[in-house]
């Protein structure tokens, strides 16, 4: 009854390692079927191979065509038999066909409280720098589903971060990464449970 799942990620892949090792110790039921990066040279491209999930590069310079490049990202998804498809760390849009193929099946992590914090040039460093700036007491991390628009999904699971008094944006998004990581499988490990149901009725199961 493992729950498939096809991940796309840019650079580091700690949230892709994460939910792997918690696969490999039986702590979720779930199996990693592929890795898409649109980056050649992705951190997380080795993760996964060391790991034996495949791993497939997939970008503008494969596919200049933005059409192509969205048909292939959903053909590699369903060749794989995805259930379910987790963005950890993709700093691309996903095309309309994939959207729509996985309508309510798409999850992303967010460093920081959605609907605070959020959207297009909220990413990264910036995150953690704007929670500062605001003198906010507390951030956190945020899973939602995705949708058409940057972070604008609904949230499916928040954790609060607390912000100390001398934090920077990097000592901040390290406590929260580490946030991220526990959020990010424990959240599917209750979808894999059946305790949060996504909107698609036709998971498939094996
Ligand atoms: C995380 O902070 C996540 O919230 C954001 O991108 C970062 C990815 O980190 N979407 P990693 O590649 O999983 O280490």
């Amino acid at each position: 009854m493992a729950l498939k799942l096809g991940f796309l990620a840019s650079h580091e892949g700690s949230n892709f390692q994460a939910i792997l090792d918690a696969c490999r110790a039986d702590a979720l039921d779930a199996e990693p079927r592929v890795l898409i990066s649109n980056n050649s040279s992705a951190p997380v491209i080795e993760r996964a191979r060391r790991a034996g999930v495949p791993a497939i590069h997939l970008s503008a310079h494969t596919h200049p065509d933005p059409t192509a490049l969205d048909a292939a990202i959903l053909r590699v998804l369903m060749e794989h038999e995805v259930d379910v498809v987790v963005l950890a760390g993709y700093m691309k849009k996903l095309g309309p066909r994939v959207l729509k193929h996985f309508h309510g099946r798409v999850l992303n992590i967010h460093p920081a409280l959605l609907p605070k914090f959020g959207g297009v040039g909220m990413y990264g460093r910036y995150v953690h720098e704007a929670v500062l700036k605001a003198g906010e007491k507390v951030t956190g991390a945020t899973v939602h589903l995705v949708t058409e628009e940057y972070d604008q999904g609904p949230a499916i699971a928040q954790r609060e971060v607390p912000v100390v008094a001398d934090d920077t944006p990097d000592t901040l998004a390290a406590r929260v990464l580490e946030v991220e990581h526990a959020l990010f499988v424990d959240t599917l490990a209750r979808i894999a449970r059946g305790e949060i149901t996504l909107l698609s009725p036709n998971l498939s199961k094996t």
